[in-house]
């Protein structure tokens, strides 16, 4: 019985991975399926951290020079001693309304990319660059990114994953520091050090909502490249 509920069960979990593949157009199978945790990882010290800087963001509020019409400050999602961090831009109307990253359109695309990875959403780390919606959905100003920026660069001391992928333009130029277009650093790790002999490497790749827009085979090949290079980083 249990037997027969396992293949049964294993059956139902390739199809839907297969399927999920298939969508996000990509023609490979994960071999391991599941994200380790860290080795000596302290979750709940994590969190706390994590909880305590949410509390000092809160009072400090570094969005309130450019930004008053929010809804919910957009924290964070996921593992707090996750292995793999993604960084979005910012905030959109969903995100806004529930306080949760990534959970609208672009956000069920960033799903399918963690599964097709092998991975559940549980098991990454996900923030973004800004903590509050733009209103408008506007892209990031320099002046709110560098408001902004030392907070998620705290969330990446504290979860401390061992590859981060930035989603679209303003995360990477924001993470690396740099002005280039995302033809020129995608596909390839650069270096972030977060604090003296600890260097992330962080994988640039297109934002879920580009993809959405500009939903071609050429450009999911792209993006399933750069994850399958941080898949090889991470050992699966
Ligand atoms: N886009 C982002 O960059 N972040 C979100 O949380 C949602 C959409």
């Amino acid at each position: 019985m249990s037997q027969q509920f396992d293949a049964q069960r294993a059956r139902r979990v390739i199809a839907q991975h297969a399927k999920t593949s298939a969508l996000f157009g990509v023609d490979f199978v994960p071999v391991k399926g599941s994200l380790e945790p860290k080795a000596n990882a302290d979750t709940s010290g994590a969190a706390k951290a994590l909880k305590v800087l949410r509390a000092r963001y809160e009072k400090e509020a570094p969005h309130k020079p450019f930004i008053s019409d929010y809804q919910n400050i957009v924290w964070d999602d996921g593992d707090p001693c996750a292995k793999l961090m993604f960084v979005g831009e910012a905030p959109g109307a969903d995100e806004d309304a529930s306080g949760t990253p990534f959970v609208g359109r672009a956000g069920q695309l960033l799903n399918k990319m963690i599964t097709a990875m092998g991975f559940s959403r549980e098991t990454v780390y996900i923030a973004n660059v800004l903590k509050v919606r733009p209103p408008g959905n506007a892209t990031p100003t320099t002046p709110e990114i560098v408001a902004s920026k030392p907070f998620l660069m705290e969330q990446i001391k504290i979860v401390r994953p061992e590859v981060i992928v930035a989603l679209g333009l303003p995360a990477s130029q924001c993470l690396l520091s740099k002005k280039e277009a995302m033809g020129k650093m995608r596909n390839q790790f650069h270096d972030l050090e977060i604090e003296e002999g600890l260097v992330i490497p962080v994988m640039p790749t297109y934002h879920p909502a580009y993809l959405l827009r500009s939903y071609t085979p050429e450009n999911r090949k792209k993006v399933w490249e750069d994850l399958q290079m941080v898949l090889t980083r991470l050992g699966n």
